[in-house]
Protein backbone atom coordinates (compact mmCIF):
# COMPACT_ATOMS: atom_id res chain seq x y z
CA UNK A 1 0.00 0.00 0.00
CA UNK A 2 2.92 2.34 0.84
CA UNK A 3 4.45 1.62 -2.80
CA UNK A 4 1.40 2.67 -4.43
CA UNK A 5 0.95 5.55 -2.21
CA UNK A 6 3.83 6.48 -2.77
CA UNK A 7 3.86 6.14 -6.70
CA UNK A 8 0.80 7.70 -7.01
CA UNK A 9 2.08 10.81 -5.24
CA UNK A 10 4.85 10.92 -7.25
CA UNK A 11 2.89 10.50 -10.57
CA UNK A 12 0.86 13.58 -9.29
CA UNK A 13 3.76 15.46 -8.33
CA UNK A 14 5.21 15.00 -12.08
CA UNK A 15 1.85 15.80 -13.62
CA UNK A 16 1.46 19.23 -11.29
CA UNK A 17 4.94 20.15 -11.99
CA UNK A 18 4.71 19.29 -15.79
CA UNK A 19 2.29 21.94 -16.06
CA UNK A 20 4.01 23.94 -14.07
CA UNK A 21 6.80 24.01 -16.77
CA UNK A 22 4.89 23.94 -19.72
CA UNK A 23 3.20 26.82 -18.33
CA UNK A 24 6.10 28.60 -17.87
CA UNK A 25 7.76 28.03 -21.11
CA UNK A 26 4.28 29.00 -23.14
CA UNK A 27 4.50 32.10 -20.47
CA UNK A 28 8.14 33.05 -21.47
CA UNK A 29 7.54 32.37 -25.14
CA UNK A 30 4.50 35.18 -25.13
CA UNK A 31 5.99 37.71 -22.54
CA UNK A 32 9.56 37.25 -23.03
CA UNK A 33 8.96 37.17 -19.31
CA UNK A 34 13.11 37.08 -17.74
CA UNK A 35 12.26 35.48 -14.57
CA UNK A 36 12.49 31.92 -16.13
CA UNK A 37 16.62 32.47 -16.32
CA UNK A 38 16.50 32.43 -12.66
CA UNK A 39 14.01 29.56 -12.25
CA UNK A 40 15.53 27.05 -15.27
CA UNK A 41 19.20 27.28 -15.29
CA UNK A 42 19.22 25.61 -18.68
CA UNK A 43 17.48 28.66 -19.92
CA UNK A 44 20.54 30.46 -19.30
CA UNK A 45 21.54 29.82 -22.76
CA UNK A 46 19.46 31.45 -24.63
CA UNK A 47 19.30 34.88 -22.57
CA UNK A 48 23.26 34.71 -22.26
CA UNK A 49 24.93 37.89 -23.77
CA UNK A 50 28.29 36.61 -25.72
CA UNK A 51 30.10 39.37 -23.56
CA UNK A 52 29.85 37.06 -20.28
CA UNK A 53 32.69 34.65 -22.26
CA UNK A 54 35.71 35.41 -20.86
CA UNK A 55 38.93 34.55 -22.80
CA UNK A 56 42.46 32.86 -20.75
CA UNK A 57 45.09 35.49 -20.83
CA UNK A 58 47.71 34.21 -23.84
CA UNK A 59 50.23 33.84 -20.96
CA UNK A 60 47.85 31.08 -19.40
CA UNK A 61 49.11 27.99 -20.03
CA UNK A 62 45.68 25.77 -20.34
CA UNK A 63 47.25 22.57 -20.97
CA UNK A 64 48.44 22.34 -17.38
CA UNK A 65 45.97 22.03 -14.92
CA UNK A 66 43.55 19.38 -13.16
CA UNK A 67 40.34 17.68 -13.74
CA UNK A 68 37.60 18.32 -12.28
CA UNK A 69 33.99 16.07 -11.59
CA UNK A 70 31.74 18.91 -12.92
CA UNK A 71 28.29 17.24 -13.73
CA UNK A 72 26.42 20.75 -13.99
CA UNK A 73 28.34 21.84 -16.93
CA UNK A 74 29.31 18.40 -18.55
CA UNK A 75 29.05 16.76 -20.30
CA UNK A 76 28.38 19.40 -23.66
CA UNK A 77 25.70 17.43 -25.39
CA UNK A 78 23.66 14.45 -24.76
CA UNK A 79 24.96 10.87 -26.52
CA UNK A 80 20.87 10.38 -27.55
CA UNK A 81 20.45 14.01 -28.66
CA UNK A 82 23.31 13.84 -31.94
CA UNK A 83 22.09 11.88 -33.92
CA UNK A 84 25.45 12.59 -36.07
CA UNK A 85 27.66 9.81 -33.68
CA UNK A 86 28.83 6.58 -35.22
CA UNK A 87 28.36 3.59 -33.55
CA UNK A 88 32.27 3.75 -32.79
CA UNK A 89 31.28 5.99 -30.50
CA UNK A 90 28.21 6.12 -28.59
CA UNK A 91 29.19 3.95 -25.37
CA UNK A 92 26.32 4.31 -23.24
CA UNK A 93 24.11 2.78 -25.77
CA UNK A 94 26.44 -0.23 -27.11
CA UNK A 95 26.26 -1.22 -23.29
CA UNK A 96 28.41 0.44 -21.49
CA UNK A 97 26.85 1.43 -17.89
CA UNK A 98 28.65 3.85 -15.68
CA UNK A 99 28.70 7.78 -17.44
CA UNK A 100 31.09 9.75 -15.41
CA UNK A 101 33.92 9.52 -17.87
CA UNK A 102 31.28 12.14 -19.65
CA UNK A 103 31.46 14.30 -16.59
CA UNK A 104 35.18 15.80 -16.10
CA UNK A 105 35.94 19.18 -17.00
CA UNK A 106 39.82 20.08 -17.84
CA UNK A 107 40.34 22.80 -15.02
CA UNK A 108 43.86 25.08 -16.08
CA UNK A 109 45.90 25.95 -13.07
CA UNK A 110 46.46 29.37 -13.63
CA UNK A 111 43.03 30.43 -15.76
CA UNK A 112 39.83 29.02 -16.82
CA UNK A 113 39.08 28.12 -20.20
CA UNK A 114 36.17 30.00 -21.60
CA UNK A 115 32.74 28.72 -21.11
CA UNK A 116 31.52 26.53 -23.69
CA UNK A 117 28.58 28.29 -25.97
CA UNK A 118 27.59 26.11 -28.62
CA UNK A 119 25.35 29.58 -30.15
CA UNK A 120 28.46 31.65 -29.77
CA UNK A 121 30.78 29.22 -31.82
CA UNK A 122 27.94 28.93 -34.93
CA UNK A 123 28.19 32.33 -34.82
CA UNK A 124 31.92 32.35 -35.13
CA UNK A 125 31.92 30.01 -37.91
CA UNK A 126 29.05 31.46 -39.83
CA UNK A 127 30.37 31.40 -43.54
CA UNK A 128 33.70 29.69 -42.69
CA UNK A 129 35.14 26.10 -43.49
CA UNK A 130 36.28 23.77 -40.44
CA UNK A 131 38.66 20.91 -41.25
CA UNK A 132 39.97 18.41 -39.41
CA UNK A 133 42.78 16.09 -41.29
CA UNK A 134 44.40 13.20 -40.04
CA UNK A 135 43.41 9.94 -38.49
CA UNK A 136 40.49 8.24 -36.66
CA UNK A 137 41.61 9.83 -33.64
CA UNK A 138 41.20 13.19 -35.31
CA UNK A 139 37.69 11.54 -37.01
CA UNK A 140 36.81 11.09 -33.08
CA UNK A 141 37.83 14.81 -32.29
CA UNK A 142 35.61 15.80 -35.51
CA UNK A 143 32.69 13.84 -34.98
CA UNK A 144 32.84 15.59 -31.04
CA UNK A 145 32.77 19.27 -32.53
CA UNK A 146 29.93 18.14 -35.25
CA UNK A 147 28.03 17.35 -32.01
CA UNK A 148 29.14 20.21 -30.34
CA UNK A 149 27.73 22.86 -33.34
CA UNK A 150 24.85 21.11 -33.91
CA UNK A 151 23.18 21.42 -30.67
CA UNK A 152 22.73 25.11 -30.78
CA UNK A 153 20.51 24.79 -34.40
CA UNK A 154 17.80 22.27 -33.23
CA UNK A 155 16.12 23.23 -36.22
CA UNK A 156 17.28 24.24 -39.90
CA UNK A 157 18.75 22.40 -42.36
CA UNK A 158 21.48 20.50 -41.40
CA UNK A 159 23.53 17.36 -43.58
CA UNK A 160 26.04 14.97 -43.97
CA UNK A 161 28.18 14.43 -46.95
CA UNK A 162 30.83 12.08 -47.94
CA UNK A 163 33.04 11.45 -50.56
CA UNK A 164 35.91 10.21 -51.07
CA UNK A 165 38.55 11.01 -48.27
CA UNK A 166 36.26 13.93 -46.97
CA UNK A 167 32.95 14.30 -45.00
CA UNK A 168 30.97 17.35 -44.62
CA UNK A 169 28.87 18.44 -42.40
CA UNK A 170 26.89 21.25 -43.27
CA UNK A 171 24.81 23.80 -40.97
CA UNK A 172 23.09 25.23 -44.36
CA UNK A 173 21.05 28.50 -42.72
CA UNK A 174 24.46 29.40 -41.71
CA UNK A 175 26.90 28.72 -44.32
CA UNK A 176 29.30 26.85 -42.11
CA UNK A 177 30.95 23.60 -42.46
CA UNK A 178 32.60 21.10 -40.06
CA UNK A 179 34.95 18.88 -42.28
CA UNK A 180 37.12 15.91 -41.62
CA UNK A 181 39.51 14.38 -44.33
CA UNK A 182 41.44 10.87 -44.16
CA UNK A 183 44.89 11.40 -44.38
CA UNK A 184 46.51 9.22 -41.50
CA UNK A 185 50.11 10.30 -42.34
CA UNK A 186 49.58 13.43 -43.90
CA UNK A 187 51.02 12.55 -46.43
CA UNK A 188 50.80 10.54 -49.27
CA UNK A 189 50.90 6.71 -48.24
CA UNK A 190 49.35 3.13 -49.15
CA UNK A 191 46.60 3.55 -46.34
CA UNK A 192 45.09 6.69 -47.91
CA UNK A 193 42.07 4.83 -48.96
CA UNK A 194 38.81 6.55 -46.31
CA UNK A 195 37.33 2.55 -46.26
CA UNK A 196 39.97 -0.23 -47.53
CA UNK A 197 42.66 1.50 -45.13
CA UNK A 198 43.48 -1.67 -42.90
CA UNK A 199 47.02 -2.53 -44.05
CA UNK A 200 49.95 -3.87 -41.64
CA UNK A 201 52.02 -2.94 -44.00
CA UNK A 202 52.42 0.66 -43.83
CA UNK A 203 54.29 2.38 -46.41
CA UNK A 204 54.52 6.47 -46.85
CA UNK A 205 56.16 8.74 -49.39
CA UNK A 206 57.32 11.93 -46.95
CA UNK A 207 57.87 14.44 -49.74
CA UNK A 208 54.79 13.81 -51.18
CA UNK A 209 51.59 15.94 -49.83
CA UNK A 210 50.52 18.41 -52.82
CA UNK A 211 47.46 15.40 -53.86
CA UNK A 212 45.79 15.55 -50.34
CA UNK A 213 46.73 19.25 -49.85
CA UNK A 214 44.44 20.78 -52.55
CA UNK A 215 41.79 19.87 -50.72
CA UNK A 216 42.62 21.79 -47.79
CA UNK A 217 43.07 25.26 -49.59
CA UNK A 218 40.38 27.84 -49.11
CA UNK A 219 39.72 26.90 -45.21
CA UNK A 220 39.61 29.01 -42.11
CA UNK A 221 40.26 26.50 -39.35
CA UNK A 222 42.48 23.35 -40.52
CA UNK A 223 43.39 20.97 -37.55
CA UNK A 224 46.25 18.15 -38.31
CA UNK A 225 47.61 15.10 -36.55
CA UNK A 226 49.01 11.84 -36.77
CA UNK A 227 50.52 9.49 -34.70
CA UNK A 228 48.04 5.96 -34.00
CA UNK A 229 49.35 4.54 -37.43
CA UNK A 230 52.79 4.85 -36.90
CA UNK A 231 53.02 2.94 -33.93
CA UNK A 232 52.82 -1.24 -35.15
CA UNK A 233 56.09 -0.99 -36.09
CA UNK A 234 59.55 0.46 -34.63
CA UNK A 235 61.18 1.27 -38.51
CA UNK A 236 58.43 3.11 -41.44
CA UNK A 237 58.73 1.90 -44.74
CA UNK A 238 59.15 4.78 -47.05
CA UNK A 239 58.81 4.15 -50.56
CA UNK A 240 61.54 4.25 -53.46
CA UNK A 241 60.35 5.97 -56.58
CA UNK A 242 56.04 5.42 -56.61
CA UNK A 243 53.04 3.35 -56.00
CA UNK A 244 52.62 2.79 -59.53
CA UNK A 245 55.75 0.82 -60.51
CA UNK A 246 55.95 -2.98 -60.63
CA UNK A 247 57.47 -3.92 -57.38
CA UNK A 248 57.58 -1.73 -54.28
CA UNK A 249 60.34 -0.92 -53.15
CA UNK A 250 61.09 0.74 -49.55
CA UNK A 251 63.75 1.94 -47.12
CA UNK A 252 63.13 0.82 -43.26
CA UNK A 253 63.47 4.44 -41.55
CA UNK A 254 63.82 5.00 -37.65
CA UNK A 255 59.84 6.33 -36.46
CA UNK A 256 61.12 9.94 -35.23
CA UNK A 257 63.64 10.44 -38.97
CA UNK A 258 60.71 9.53 -40.93
CA UNK A 259 57.92 11.35 -38.61
CA UNK A 260 60.30 14.33 -39.38
CA UNK A 261 60.69 14.00 -42.84
CA UNK A 262 56.37 13.88 -42.48
CA UNK A 263 56.33 17.20 -40.40
CA UNK A 264 59.03 19.02 -42.46
CA UNK A 265 57.08 18.50 -45.73
CA UNK A 266 54.05 19.16 -43.92
CA UNK A 267 55.31 22.57 -42.08
CA UNK A 268 56.72 23.83 -45.99
CA UNK A 269 53.25 23.05 -47.74
CA UNK A 270 51.88 25.32 -44.57
CA UNK A 271 54.28 28.00 -45.20
CA UNK A 272 53.98 27.78 -49.04
CA UNK A 273 49.99 27.50 -49.30
CA UNK A 274 48.01 28.96 -45.99
CA UNK A 275 47.55 32.36 -45.41
CA UNK A 276 48.09 33.43 -42.21
CA UNK A 277 45.40 36.30 -42.56
CA UNK A 278 42.88 34.04 -43.27
CA UNK A 279 43.51 30.59 -41.66
CA UNK A 280 44.11 29.36 -38.45
CA UNK A 281 46.40 26.49 -38.11
CA UNK A 282 45.94 23.44 -35.55
CA UNK A 283 48.58 20.81 -34.72
CA UNK A 284 47.32 18.37 -32.28
CA UNK A 285 49.75 16.56 -30.13
CA UNK A 286 49.12 12.35 -29.63
CA UNK A 287 45.99 11.15 -28.58
CA UNK A 288 47.17 8.35 -26.25
CA UNK A 289 46.77 4.58 -25.74
CA UNK A 290 45.99 2.79 -21.98
CA UNK A 291 47.13 -1.04 -23.26
CA UNK A 292 48.93 -1.99 -19.75
CA UNK A 293 46.62 -1.61 -16.41
CA UNK A 294 50.14 -1.83 -14.82
CA UNK A 295 50.84 1.69 -15.97
CA UNK A 296 48.56 3.41 -13.55
CA UNK A 297 49.36 0.61 -10.81
CA UNK A 298 45.85 -1.83 -11.50
CA UNK A 299 47.26 -5.50 -11.43
CA UNK A 300 43.23 -6.14 -11.57
CA UNK A 301 43.01 -4.32 -14.15
CA UNK A 302 42.63 -5.98 -18.04
CA UNK A 303 43.89 -3.05 -20.58
CA UNK A 304 41.98 0.25 -19.87
CA UNK A 305 38.28 -2.04 -20.08
CA UNK A 306 38.00 -1.55 -15.98
CA UNK A 307 38.52 1.77 -15.52
CA UNK A 308 35.54 4.36 -14.44
CA UNK A 309 37.78 7.10 -13.22
CA UNK A 310 40.55 9.25 -14.26
CA UNK A 311 43.54 9.39 -12.82
CA UNK A 312 43.51 12.09 -10.69
CA UNK A 313 46.76 13.12 -8.86
CA UNK A 314 48.58 14.94 -11.75
CA UNK A 315 51.98 14.69 -9.77
CA UNK A 316 51.81 10.76 -10.30
CA UNK A 317 54.59 9.96 -12.39
CA UNK A 318 52.92 8.62 -15.74
CA UNK A 319 54.22 6.23 -18.33
CA UNK A 320 51.86 4.60 -20.71
CA UNK A 321 54.10 4.17 -23.44
CA UNK A 322 53.44 7.55 -25.59
CA UNK A 323 56.29 7.77 -28.15
CA UNK A 324 57.52 11.02 -26.32
CA UNK A 325 60.56 11.18 -29.43
CA UNK A 326 57.82 11.87 -31.55
CA UNK A 327 56.25 15.10 -29.54
CA UNK A 328 59.55 16.14 -29.43
CA UNK A 329 59.90 16.02 -33.30
CA UNK A 330 56.76 17.98 -33.80
CA UNK A 331 57.20 20.84 -31.05
CA UNK A 332 60.91 21.54 -32.82
CA UNK A 333 59.71 21.47 -36.05
CA UNK A 334 56.97 23.88 -35.78
CA UNK A 335 59.69 25.96 -34.07
CA UNK A 336 61.25 26.05 -37.85
CA UNK A 337 57.63 27.69 -39.20
CA UNK A 338 56.80 31.25 -40.30
CA UNK A 339 53.50 30.35 -39.97
CA UNK A 340 52.04 30.66 -36.52
CA UNK A 341 50.71 27.20 -35.96
CA UNK A 342 48.56 26.68 -32.67
CA UNK A 343 50.29 23.53 -30.80
CA UNK A 344 47.25 21.71 -29.26
CA UNK A 345 49.70 19.95 -26.19
CA UNK A 346 46.48 17.32 -25.34
CA UNK A 347 48.96 14.38 -25.07
CA UNK A 348 49.61 14.56 -21.31
CA UNK A 349 46.33 15.36 -19.87
CA UNK A 350 44.98 12.86 -21.79
CA UNK A 351 47.13 10.26 -20.34
CA UNK A 352 45.18 10.43 -17.49
CA UNK A 353 42.12 9.18 -18.95
CA UNK A 354 42.28 5.56 -18.47
CA UNK A 355 38.53 5.70 -17.81
CA UNK A 356 37.66 7.67 -21.51
CA UNK A 357 38.11 5.06 -24.16
CA UNK A 358 35.30 3.23 -26.26
CA UNK A 359 36.80 0.16 -24.92
CA UNK A 360 34.26 -3.09 -25.69
CA UNK A 361 31.42 -0.79 -26.06
CA UNK A 362 32.37 -0.05 -29.79
CA UNK A 363 32.52 -1.55 -33.43
CA UNK A 364 34.75 -3.91 -35.17
CA UNK A 365 35.08 -4.06 -38.81
CA UNK A 366 31.75 -2.08 -38.79
CA UNK A 367 29.75 -4.33 -36.57
CA UNK A 368 28.89 -3.97 -32.75
CA UNK A 369 31.11 -6.48 -30.60
CA UNK A 370 29.19 -9.95 -30.39
CA UNK A 371 28.21 -11.04 -26.54
CA UNK A 372 30.98 -13.50 -27.08
CA UNK A 373 33.71 -10.72 -27.84
CA UNK A 374 32.74 -8.36 -25.19
CA UNK A 375 33.46 -10.94 -22.68
CA UNK A 376 36.90 -10.91 -23.55
CA UNK A 377 38.52 -7.61 -23.21
CA UNK A 378 41.85 -8.60 -22.93
CA UNK A 379 41.60 -9.04 -26.81
CA UNK A 380 38.74 -7.09 -27.44
CA UNK A 381 39.07 -3.59 -25.66
CA UNK A 382 39.49 -0.71 -27.87
CA UNK A 383 41.85 1.50 -25.71
CA UNK A 384 42.90 3.59 -28.52
CA UNK A 385 39.70 5.31 -29.72
CA UNK A 386 37.26 7.52 -27.34
CA UNK A 387 33.71 7.61 -26.17
CA UNK A 388 31.36 10.54 -27.64
CA UNK A 389 30.66 12.88 -25.27
CA UNK A 390 33.56 12.80 -23.88
CA UNK A 391 37.83 13.80 -23.79
CA UNK A 392 37.41 15.03 -27.54
CA UNK A 393 34.84 17.05 -26.32
CA UNK A 394 38.18 18.80 -24.15
CA UNK A 395 40.14 18.69 -26.71
CA UNK A 396 37.28 20.63 -28.81
CA UNK A 397 36.94 23.65 -25.88
CA UNK A 398 41.03 24.42 -26.26
CA UNK A 399 39.69 24.86 -30.36
CA UNK A 400 37.05 26.73 -29.21
CA UNK A 401 38.97 28.91 -27.05
CA UNK A 402 40.97 30.10 -30.28
CA UNK A 403 38.11 30.12 -32.59
CA UNK A 404 36.58 32.65 -30.45
CA UNK A 405 39.51 34.31 -29.64
CA UNK A 406 39.60 35.80 -33.22
CA UNK A 407 37.93 38.52 -33.69
C1 LIG B 1 52.33 20.05 -22.41
O1 LIG B 1 51.49 20.00 -21.30
C2 LIG B 1 52.05 19.34 -20.18
C3 LIG B 1 51.01 19.32 -19.06
O2 LIG B 1 49.75 18.87 -19.53
C4 LIG B 1 53.31 20.02 -19.74
O3 LIG B 1 53.91 19.30 -18.69
C5 LIG B 1 54.29 20.13 -20.91
O4 LIG B 1 55.39 20.88 -20.54
C6 LIG B 1 53.61 20.79 -22.09
N1 LIG B 1 54.51 20.79 -23.25
C7 LIG B 1 54.63 21.83 -24.06
C8 LIG B 1 55.60 21.68 -25.17
O5 LIG B 1 53.98 22.84 -23.93
C1 LIG C 1 29.73 30.65 -47.72
O1 LIG C 1 30.92 30.09 -47.22
C2 LIG C 1 31.95 29.99 -48.17
C3 LIG C 1 33.06 29.13 -47.60
O2 LIG C 1 33.47 29.56 -46.35
C4 LIG C 1 32.38 31.40 -48.58
O3 LIG C 1 33.43 31.35 -49.50
C5 LIG C 1 31.18 32.13 -49.17
O4 LIG C 1 31.53 33.48 -49.45
C6 LIG C 1 30.00 32.09 -48.22
N1 LIG C 1 28.81 32.58 -48.88
C7 LIG C 1 28.19 33.70 -48.50
C8 LIG C 1 26.94 34.03 -49.23
O5 LIG C 1 28.61 34.43 -47.61
C1 LIG D 1 48.33 39.74 -44.34
O1 LIG D 1 48.01 41.01 -43.80
C2 LIG D 1 49.12 41.86 -43.66
C3 LIG D 1 48.70 43.13 -42.91
O2 LIG D 1 47.43 43.56 -43.38
C4 LIG D 1 49.71 42.17 -45.05
O3 LIG D 1 50.82 43.02 -44.94
C5 LIG D 1 50.12 40.85 -45.71
O4 LIG D 1 50.58 41.07 -47.03
C6 LIG D 1 48.96 39.86 -45.71
N1 LIG D 1 49.47 38.56 -46.16
C7 LIG D 1 48.92 37.87 -47.14
C8 LIG D 1 49.57 36.57 -47.47
O5 LIG D 1 47.92 38.23 -47.73
C1 LIG E 1 50.39 11.90 -5.73
O1 LIG E 1 51.52 11.30 -6.28
C2 LIG E 1 52.74 11.73 -5.68
C3 LIG E 1 53.90 11.15 -6.50
O2 LIG E 1 53.73 9.78 -6.71
C4 LIG E 1 52.73 11.27 -4.23
O3 LIG E 1 53.92 11.69 -3.59
C5 LIG E 1 51.53 11.87 -3.51
O4 LIG E 1 51.45 11.37 -2.20
C6 LIG E 1 50.25 11.54 -4.26
N1 LIG E 1 49.16 12.28 -3.67
C7 LIG E 1 48.05 11.70 -3.28
C8 LIG E 1 46.99 12.61 -2.74
O5 LIG E 1 47.85 10.50 -3.37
Amino acid sequence: MIHRKNTHHFTTSIVVFTVFVIGIIFYNDLTQFPFSQKIFPSFINDGETFEDIELPPESCDVFDGSWVFDELTHPLYKENECEFLTQQVTCMKNGRQDSMYQKWRWQPKDCNLPKFSAKYLVEKLKNKRLMFVGDSLNRNQWESMVCLVQSAVTSGRKSMTKTGSLSIFRLEDYNATVEFYWAPFIVESNSDDPEMHSILDRIIMPESINGHGQHWKNVDYLVFNTYIWWMNTMKMKVLRGSFNEEATEYDEVDRPEAYGRVLKTWSEWVDQNINPNRTMVFFNSMSPLHIKSLDWNNPNGIKCAKETSPILNMSMPLNVGTDRRLFTVATNVMKTMQFPVHFLNITTLSEYRKDAHTSIYTIRQGKLLTDEQMADPAIYADCIHWCLPGLPDTWNEFLYAHIISRS
